[in-house]
């Protein structure tokens, strides 16, 4: 399938999804939003593909935020319509989805831009990259989730100084604050994210989409994440992957997990 703004590439069990609008910094427009939450159902029911990356073209920004051409005449109404619909379609359709995605950040990735990374199941940074939710110096708050999930990462008060005053924060400080989990020269991310992939990808794919549930638990009030992970645990005990790995321990050998 063929997408306007982006590019898709795969490296045997990994997908690199690449937001391809650089005269843009990558904002994420409408038509951005409906292409990413297109591949993403894709690529998550393609059982080839256990692990994907996202990314941005060039090497100035992952994604300079929400497309602001797009929003600056919304009335009280299609603001907050903008905000579900992207939140349902891509953020939290990313969060949960059940193929993992890492987010390499290889550059700005401010407002919406922070908010895909955030709905990542981790992120890796190259050491140029700058983040920050800068919505209150345009007059509007995060609406893509990034309310939420900042303070879920960093701690409440770390993100309230972050959303309020709308700085910038560097690769090292984001690290610092636990945003990303590793920085790397720019020239090095997608190698770093590739190997965290190759990882993950020999592991059991079940057994990673009942985790990420167990995980996002802790996170949705309407939920009981003790309970979760109890049902995603013995779920996992009528995978074949479960009788693949325990057998594969018992026989002393790699397990081969389809
Ligand atoms: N929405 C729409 N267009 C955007 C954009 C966004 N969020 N971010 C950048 N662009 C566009 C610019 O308008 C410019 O387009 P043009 O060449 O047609 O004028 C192009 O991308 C390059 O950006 P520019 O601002 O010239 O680059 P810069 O190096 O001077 O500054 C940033 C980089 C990231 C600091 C700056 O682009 C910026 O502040 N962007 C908006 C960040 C933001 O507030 N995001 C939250 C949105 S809710």
């Amino acid at each position: 399938m063929e997408y306007k703004n982006l590019q898709i590439d795969r490296e045997e069990k990994i997908a690199i999804v690449t937001i391809n609008r650089p005269q843009k910094l990558n904002a994420l427009n409408r038509e951005t939003i409906q292409e990413l939450h297109q591949v993403f159902s894709v690529l998550e029911s393609d059982n080839t593909i256990k692990v994907i990356l996202l990314t941005g073209s060039g090497t100035k920004a992952f994604v300079a935020g929400a497309d602001i051409s797009e929003f600056a005449d919304f009335n009280i109404a299609q603001g907050a319509d903008l905000a579900k619909k992207g939140q349902t379609l891509l953020f939290d359709f990313i969060a949960n989805l059940s193929t993992p995605v890492i987010a390499a950040v290889n550059g700005f990735a401010l407002g919406g831009g922070l908010e895909l990374a955030m709905a990542c199941h981790f992120r890796v940074a190259s050491d140029n990259a700058k983040m920050g939710l800068p919505e209150v110096s345009l007059g509007v708050i995060p609406g893509y989730g990034g309310t939420q999930r900042l303070p879920q990462l960093i701690g409440k008060g770390k993100a309230m100084e972050l959303i309020l005053t709308a700085n910038m924060l560097t690769a090292n400080e984001a690290k610092d604050c636990g945003l990303v989990n590793h920085v790397v020269p720019q020239e090095e991310l997608l190698a770093l994210c590739k190997k965290l992939a190759t990882k993950i990808s020999r592991n059991s794919s079940a057994a990673i989409s009942s985790a990420i549930k167990a995980i996002n638990a802790n996170f949705d009030f309407d939920k009981n994440g003790f309970e979760v992970e109890i049902k995603q645990f013995g779920s996992c005990f009528g995978t074949k992957d479960f009788t693949e790995g325990t057998t594969a321990f018992l026989e002393k050998r790699k397990p081969n997990f389809k």
